[in-house]
Formats: structure tokens, C-alpha cells, sequence
């Protein structure tokens, strides 16, 4: 394993920036080996180095995994010269990670969106013969019904020719100002929710992603905020029950 800087590794964690890493080491309070860290330039092998933080060991992690609460108005996409995408809500040290959002969401879409830089297992949690779930709450015009629930959970044809598999519709409320529901899907086509929902003649007017998988949007991240997923989260992730 090719060596790599002391600050890296452990900014690898999230735990730490890597000017906070500086700092650290200046006050002694990083130990490689159970010697103090001279400097946070230092290198040395990330899977074998023992490195403590104030005495607490910390686990170097090969992949980078955030969970955003994504905002309406911004791209899940890595770069695009039409406006502002969900890396340019990252700071700089994050976006040199080459990370990318798993999958995407509409632009008016918001919530749980994860970014890695793992390219193998992002790719497992959207096959769809992977069976990871993922659900949304939709608020919708129109009055959502048990004839609507039905034709999810058949599978539905659209009018365009996009073959939709069987999906989950929960209806939370229903009136004609109107209704709310939770919908699940095991695939993730373009608009998916948004065409299943026209079909049905309910059009969606709020989207908002609320699991994938294991995981649920945490739900103290305001809108633009993420967080580093915690080694559990990506074990799930990894190894879904
Ligand atoms: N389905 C949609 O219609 N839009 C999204 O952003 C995600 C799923």
C-alpha cells in the first residue's frame, strides 16, 4: 500500500479536517505507533499505522461516504455547466475525493442522497436486481386511492412504454385538495415516482427521498447538509439484512 500523509488519513475518517489535524499534532495529541506525530505531513502505510487522537485509536477508511439531505434547486450530478450541483455544497477537501452522488435525484427533489467514492458497491445499491429499496414521501394533487395502490403493486406500464416493476404506495392522507404518500422503489428511472404518479393522474408536486436501503435520512441535516456515514452504516450498507 502506497504511504500517505497523516493529515489524509485521518481527515479520511470525517472526523477531523485536515487543518484540524495540524493543530492536533502540534499539541501532542496524535501518537502513530504510540509515538507522537512529529508533523501532520508525516507518511506512513494507512492500513497498519496505529493512530490515536487523544488516546482514542482511529479506523482509516479506503472510501469516502457522506449522506446528504439534499436541497431543491441543485444538481445530483459531479460537474454541469447549466448550475450548481450537490458537490459544490462540499468544501473543497471533500470535493478532491473524487466523490459522486449514488444515483440521482430530480433537481426540485430533495433528501437522502449518498455520495462515495466507491464505485463497486454504489453500483450494487442501484441494480435493481440488488432489491435495494428506496422510499419517498410525495405530496400530490388529486385523491390518492386504493385503485392507485393496486396498480403499483401490479406493475405498471406507462403510456410512453416505460415498464415500471411492482411498487409500494402508502397513502398517508387523501382529499381531493390533495394527498401524501409513501412511495417504494426497487429501480430508479428517470422520473420514476413523478410518471408512476402523472399515470395515475395524481401529479406530484413535492418529492423527498427518505431511505435507501437500511439507512434514513438523518433527520437533523437541514436541507445542504451531510454527514459522514458511520462505519455501521456503510457495514449495512455492505451487507443489507
Ligand atoms: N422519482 C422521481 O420522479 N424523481 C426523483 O428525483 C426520484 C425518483
Amino acid at each position: 500500500m502506497e504511504k500517505q500523509r497523516l493529515d489524509k488519513i485521518i481527515a479520511s475518517t470525517g472526523r477531523f479536517s485536515r487543518r484540524e489535524v495540524k493543530l492536533l499534532v502540534r499539541q501532542g495529541r496524535v501518537l502513530v505507533d504510540g509515538v507522537p506525530a512529529r508533523s501532520a505531513e508525516d507518511r506512513m502505510a494507512p492500513e497498519t499505522a496505529e493512530i490515536t487522537v487523544d488516546g482514542e485509536r482511529l479506523a482509516w477508511r479506503r472510501y469516502t461516504w457522506l449522506m446528504m439531505n439534499k436541497p431543491a434547486g441543485v444538481l445530483s450530478a459531479t460537474e454541469d455547466g447549466r448550475g450548481k450541483t450537490v458537490l459544490d455544497l462540499l468544501p473543497e477537501e471533500l470535493r478532491r475525493r473524487e466523490l459522486f452522488p449514488v444515483g440521482r435525484l430530480d433537481k426540485d427533489t430533495e433528501g437522502l442522497l449518498l455520495l462515495t467514492n466507491e464505485g463497486g458497491l454504489a453500483h450494487d445499491l442501484l441494480s435493481p436486481k440488488k432489491h435495494v429499496d428506496k422510499v419517498y414521501y410525495a405530496r400530490t394533487a388529486g385523491e390518492l386511492e386504493e385503485a392507485d395502490c393496486r396498480a403499483f403493486a401490479a406493475g405498471m406500464v406507462l403510456g410512453d412504454g416505460l415498464e415500471c416493476l411492482p411498487a409500494g404506495l402508502e397513502i398517508l392522507s387523501a382529499g381531493a385538495g390533495g394527498s401524501e404518500a409513501l412511495v417504494t422503489l426497487r429501480e430508479g428511472k428517470f422520473h420514476q415516482v413523478k410518471r408512476m404518479l402523472a399515470a395515475r393522474g395524481k401529479p406530484v408536486l413535492y418529492l423527498k427521498r427518505m431511505k435507501m436501503g437500511n439507512l434514513t435520512l438523518d433527520p437533523a441535516l437541514e436541507p445542504g447538509e451531510y454527514r459522514f456515514l458511520t462505519e455501521e452504516e456503510v457495514a449495512l450498507l455492505r451487507n443489507p439484512r
